[in-house]
């Protein structure tokens, strides 16, 4: 049941963290991080395995400390996330690097500093690294991405895992990008690897794609290619909206592990949403109630680049305020920022009784929102 009024975070008040931090800002919830995090720990139980937090959801030094203090795994995209992530205290060995456009100085790097593994997504990439293993005479560990031609189901922006899309490397191609990753020498085969997309509400999508790749793995043992780990990726979807129904973490991690059957090889995964969304709230004021013929406005003082996902994905978010008022009618308004485009909305048609000042709280705000913001309009990033 998602609340009407939300006055605190944890045992803080949302009316103090906005008199300290000023509005809009972001905060985060450690318990609920924690929560996630033995969410999927507990769900593997003794399978092998690896959790590589994804973390381009929020690339936040704190949380990226605070997981790597508990033992997690990143999975990144970029030179600039591998760098936070080796500052914030992240082990090299548990990096998996993602992405269809690597380049050659983010490879070296990444081989330089000694990562778990590549998650490779064309011939092309394939080359590179083996060009940047060998000016480093090194060797480097590769797992191949496949695209498996599954409909996840979700947002077309966020769907992945279509022939249609940029990603990974056509499932039925696999075996010869194997026999040729084989013969280069300075790659080492170490993974099968897949993400199909994000905000997947259904089981179904995520067992087609590990059967796939069960399917693979099996004709990848047959062939002698030595297989450490299979990588199922991230994309386990969160309940933003009241009746949505989310997928236990523990059904999705034990159908994995059913599917795949074999306790000692290691399951990557690489969560991102669904460890840290609901750990976030966003905190913003009403800075203006404007009333016309048609339509009642709440300007508040966040806006689209501090949180893009309503515009980008028409992605629904719970707004709660912050404190109750006796005497206040109750209306509905459309909750918009300042910047000159319709796109700039938080939440639309929300029954609330506000009052100018009154501060909001934007839930589940903690994936893909401070990671997401933008200088737009000359605006300042908030404080997280
Ligand atoms: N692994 C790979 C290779 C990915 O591309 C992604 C997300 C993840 C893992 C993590 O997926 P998650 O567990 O967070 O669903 N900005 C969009 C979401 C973009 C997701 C991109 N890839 C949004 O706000 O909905």
């Amino acid at each position: 049941m998602k609340k009407e009024v939300i006055s605190h975070i944890e045992s803080v008040a949302i009316s103090a963290l906005c008199a300290t931090y000023g509005t809009p800002c972001f905060v985060y919830s450690k318990a609920a991080i924690l929560e996630r995090w033995y969410a999927y720990k507990q769900a593997f139980d003794t399978q092998k395995h690896l959790i590589a937090y994804s973390v381009k959801a929020n690339s936040n030094l704190s949380i990226l400390n605070f997981l790597a203090q508990l033992g997690a795994g990143f999975d990144i995209v970029s030179i600039g996330e591998l760098e936070r992530v080796l500052i914030a205290g992240g082990k090299p060995d548990t990096i998996v690097f993602s992405g269809v456009g690597k380049q050659a100085h983010e490879i070296t790097r990444a081989l330089e500093v000694g990562i778990h593994c590549f998650n490779v997504e064309s011939t092309s990439e394939l080359e590179m690294i083996q060009a940047c293993a060998q000016a480093l005479n090194m060797i480097a560990p590769i797992s191949l991405r496949v695209n498996p031609n599954i409909d996840a189901n979700t947002h077309p922006y966020i769907s992945t895992g279509l022939h249609e899309n940029k990603f990974g490397v056509p499932i039925d191609e696999a075996m010869d990008f194997y026999q040729l990753a084989a013969q280069l020498s300075h790659i080492e085969i170490r993974g099968i690897d897949c993400h199909i997309g994000s905000q997947i509400t259904e089981i179904t999508p995520f067992e087609d794609a590990a059967n796939a790749i069960k399917k693979l793995l099996t004709e990848c043992q047959a062939q002698g290619f030595p297989i450490q780990h299979v990588d199922l990726g991230g994309g386990l979807g969160v309940g933003y909206k009241e009746n949505s129904q989310a997928i236990e973490t523990n059904t999705l991690i034990q159908a994995f592990c059913k599917i795949i059957d074999d306790n000692d090889l290691e399951i990557i995964i690489e969560p991102g949403r669904s460890m840290i969304a609901s750990a976030g709230m966003l905190l913003t004021q009403v800075v203006h109630l404007k009333k016309t013929p048609h339509k009642h406005f709440a300007i508040v003082d966040a806006a689209m680049n501090d949180f893009i996902r309503p515009a980008l994905y028409q992605g629904w978010h719970h707004i709660a305020q912050s404190t109750q008022h006796e005497n206040t009618p109750k209306c509905t308004y459309q909750i918009v920022g300042p910047i000159c485009e319709s796109a700039d909305f938080l939440g639309h048609d929300r029954t609330l009784a506000l009052k100018p000042q009154d501060k909001l709280v934007i839930c589940d705000a903690g994936a893909y929102g401070a990671s997401m913001a933008s200088n737009y309009n000359t605006r300042l990033k908030p404080a997280e």
